[in-house]
């Protein structure tokens, strides 16, 4: 089954086809970032003006990669949240149009879920049950996928996603947007004991918190302002209190669940900090813990198709009147 995927829930602009759920036969991203850069942060409308230029680029970019027409393709699988409104309504009208101008049938995907399906397209033999630790810009999620859309949900943020606590951190460093990356190079070279940040574990809940970390950055530096030869200490240490917190809740409730697999996905399952820590938590490299490579951490098409054929495969029903919802929850669909 092919599955042309559409994305446009923030500050990307993708579209991808994938075949069975698995095999990406293309996957082109548009990335905003330089756009968005000397606003240090995303700006909705610039956002959804942007995917109004690049989608009908990306989509026939896409099919033109993957040496197809849009009738070969199966049905049409796009983001209808969670994100911005703006920009989602982009990819929602585009996915419509070409549904009803090509008679190919449409599902909406949730974004975040998908995030949990990106390392599928990348290792075939991963299958559920897995335990998905999902860290992006928005959500910082833990969720037991005990099969194709049957979920436990184990915890989630109760304030600051880790991609945010990662770029509100870098805003007050001075680095620019988006801040993960930065803070990630600079702590690669600084040391991680320099400050001794907080680790908000919460124990007893699978839930997350980092606005109190991060509020801490905010004191030390009122006292300590921050110089060219401390920022990458600094960095190093405010990585450290994030990954160990995120690596050792999901490595704790791995092993209190049995599961044998973690998998980790969204835009901060690139951290460089965040993959050492697992590493060596993981001992004898138990629960196996799965990354998606780093093309597929951050917001693309081809994880919202790979999840469009599994809603497919297990029943979902296409819907010809989709609604955005900008802040959409998981929920389980079988
Ligand atoms: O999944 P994503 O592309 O978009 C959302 O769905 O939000 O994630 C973007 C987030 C941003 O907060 C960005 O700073 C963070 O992922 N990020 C990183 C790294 N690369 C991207 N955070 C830490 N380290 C990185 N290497
Ligand atoms: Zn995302």
């Amino acid at each position: 089954m092919l599955i042309l995927g559409i994305e446009t829930s923030c500050d990307e602009t993708s579209a991808a086809v994938v075949k069975d759920g698995r095999k990406i036969i293309s996957n082109v991203v548009y990335s905003q970032i330089a756009l968005h850069r000397k606003f240090r942060g995303v700006v909705p409308e610039l956002a959804s003006r942007a995917h109004v230029e690049k989608i009908n680029y990306v989509v026939s970019e896409a099919l033109h990669k993957a040496k197809l027409v849009l009738t070969d393709v199966d049905a049409i699988a796009v983001t209808t949240g969670p994100g911005l409104v703006g920009s989602l309504l982009v990819g929602k009208i585009t996915a419509e149009t070409l549904s009803w101008v090509y008679d190919v049938p449409i599902i909406g995907i949730n974004h975040v879920e998908a995030h949990a399906y990106a390392a599928l397209l990348y290792d075939h033999s991963l299958k559920p049950p897995f335990l998905a630790l999902i860290v992006s810009g928005g959500h910082t999620e833990l969720v037991l996928v005990k099969n194709y859309g049957k979920y436990r949900f184990i915890g989630r943020t109760r304030d600051d996603a880790a991609g945010e606590a990662f770029d509100k951190a870098a805003k007050m460093l001075g680095l620019e947007y988006p801040g993960g990356p930065e803070i990630d190079r600079l702590a690669g070279r600084g040391n991680p004991g320099y400050v001794s940040f907080p680790r908000p574990w919460l124990h007893g809940s699978g839930d997350f918190s980092f606005s109190g970390l991060k509020t801490s950055l905010l004191y030390y530096l009122r006292k300590n302002p921050v110089q060219a030869s401390s920022i990458k200490d600094i960095c190093a240490s405010f990585q450290a209190a994030v990954v160990e917190v995120l690596a050792g809740k999901a490595m704790e409730t791995a092993q209190k669940l049995g599961v044998s697999t973690i998998i980790v996905g969204g835009g901060v399952a690139a951290n460089s900090g965040l993959r050492r820590e697992f590493q060596k938590l993981a001992v004898n490299l138990k629960p196996r813990v799965v990354f998606a490579p780093l093309e597929l951490c951050t917001d693309n098409a081809a994880m919202i198709a790979c999840l469009g054929y599994y809603k497919l495969k297990y029943g979902k029903k296409t819907n010809s009147d989709l609604k955005v919802m900008p802040s959409l929850k998981i929920a389980s669909w079988r």
